[in-house]
């Protein structure tokens, strides 16, 4: 399915930020979050309105509200943590579940650790994770989801390596990627170039 590239400026010029080296760790912090909440607008451009009646305190009217999408936003940990805030402010009422895996500094597979997802089969998964590389974490994630159930899954990213996006695409065609940035590419450590580094480790502070 699709790639949606999110170029609305706001959200280049806190990436630009991000990306710099002497980025603080807060700062990193509050940008991602930002950034969170306005790609936030992006994934949830399509949900459907329905009419609803209401009164302002001068007459009535047939306003619009959200018809029914129920949202869960699953991040990948560590790091999928970080854009969770952020799509809160937007949609206040969704659920939470979390997937733990981490990337093995050698042959760079993911490896997993937890998985816990709210009731509710039919919601919409949101999967967050600022990076995706080679695909490896994002590809075993939505393989987890779909086995447990789960048939509407939407990816966030905030940067994405080319390679990464077509081993989604081509595992997962039916799930739509929502990135800041499509960049050059990885190198040999599986890193995304020009990137912003290890975003676990600049979102908590270590190494
Ligand atoms: C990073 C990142 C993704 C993964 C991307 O996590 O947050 O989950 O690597 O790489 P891939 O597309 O090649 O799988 P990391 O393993 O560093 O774990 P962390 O979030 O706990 O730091
Ligand atoms: N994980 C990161 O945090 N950064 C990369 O560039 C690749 C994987």
């Amino acid at each position: 399915m699709a790639l949606h590239i999110v170029d609305h400026p706001m959200v280049q010029h806190k990436l630009t930020i991000m990306r710099k080296k002497e980025t603080s760790t807060r700062h990193f912090r509050e940008l991602l979050k930002e950034i969170g909440m306005l790609m936030g607008y992006e994934v949830t451009r399509d949900f459907p309105l329905a009419p609803v009646e209401i009164e302002t305190p001068m007459q009535k009217m047939v306003a619009r509200e959200i018809a029914g999408k129920k949202v869960v936003l699953v991040p990948i940990l560590r790091a999928g943590l970080g854009m969770v805030d952020g799509l809160l402010m937007l949609i206040p009422s969704a659920r939470i579940g979390h997937i733990g895996m981490y990337r093995d500094e050698v042959t760079h597979n993911p490896v997993f650790y937890y998985y816990k997802m709210p009731e509710g089969k039919d919601r919409m998964v949101i999967l967050t994770d600022p990076m995706l590389a080679t695909g490896g974490s994002a590809c075993d994630a939505i393989r987890r989801l779909k086995e447990d159930g789960y048939k509407n899954i939407r990816m966030m990213c905030l940067v994405a390596a080319p390679e990464g996006v077509k081993r989604v695409q081509a595992e997962h065609p039916d799930v739509d990627i929502y990135t800041a940035s499509l960049d050059e590419g990885l190198n040999e450590n599986a890193y995304i170039m020009p990137g912003l580094g290890d975003a676990g480790d600049r979102i908590f502070g270590t190494k």
